[in-house]
């Protein structure tokens, strides 16, 4: 796993010289989405990037935290959040903050959870809930089985004719695919089924699933009368 460090420098470095265009986590958002809890109050958004997730929980929560390590990210964020007043968005390491207990009706982290160990962050992110709160991740994954080589072979076209259709070209610009290289050089990703072994141990009755672009997600719903 990279040091906390690194991550922040790469994400400063990606954050300048990666576009507005589509990528595979976008593409589940629409999945995400229809998770959020009716009447949701506040959410959380971890790793939060340029804030296009965070835009979009804020057009169904009242108020919206995002959160991430690197200064670029949340510069950009907020440069492009203008018309969202209610989205707090914070420079700070999850793992450095004290969130209080039960805070969240809502918690959702996209692409960011394989940077951390999920023993640590899993217990954290199921107190920050409320009860009756949603948890929602989506990650990238590891293959582990003869499924997860052939769901990879068949993702390859059918990623470039995504990219193709979505962004009118299959390659990112020199500067994005080097720094992406970089970063990707040290970056480690959990099978889903250790994904799943510590769901047992911290979430039961999460909802685990692989997905076609490289991608899992883990939904959880704390009970009403869960208490921390
Ligand atoms: C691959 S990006 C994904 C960004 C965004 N969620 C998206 O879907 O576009 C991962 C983000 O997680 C952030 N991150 C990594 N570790 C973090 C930590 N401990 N606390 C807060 N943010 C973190 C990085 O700075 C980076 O912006």
């Amino acid at each position: 796993m990279n040091p906390t460090s690194q991550v922040r420098a790469d994400f400063d470095r990606i954050a300048l010289v990666s576009g507005e265009g589509w990528n595979h986590n976008d593409h589940y958002h629409p999945y995400l989405l229809k998770h959020i809890p009716h009447n949701c109050q506040t959410a959380l958004d971890v790793g939060c990037g340029t804030g296009t997730f965070a835009r979009l929980l804020a057009a169904r929560s009242q108020q919206v935290v995002a959160i991430d390590l690197s200064m670029e990210m949340i510069r950009i964020a907020r440069e492009r959040s203008g018309d969202c007043p209610q989205i707090d968005y914070r420079v700070t390491d999850l793992m450095e903050w004290d969130i209080p207990n039960e805070s969240f009706d809502c918690i959702a982290s996209i692409a960011t959870l394989h940077h951390l160990s999920l023993e640590s962050v899993l217990p954290k992110l199921r107190d920050a809930l409320k009860p009756g709160g949603v948890l929602m991740v989506l990650d990238l994954y590891r293959a582990e089985t003869v499924g997860d080589v052939l769901r990879s072979l068949v993702a390859m076209p059918l990623n470039a004719a995504y990219k193709w259709a979505k962004a009118g070209r299959v390659r990112q610009s020199e500067e994005a695919r080097q720094a992406w290289e970089a970063h990707g050089a040290n970056d480690v990703y959990p099978p889903v089924s250790a994904v799943r072994a510590c769901c047992d141990q911290f979430l039961p009755g999460a909802v685990v699933c692989k997905h076609l672009f490289w991608r899992y997600s883990l939904i959880w719903h704390k009970s009403l009368a869960q208490s921390d």
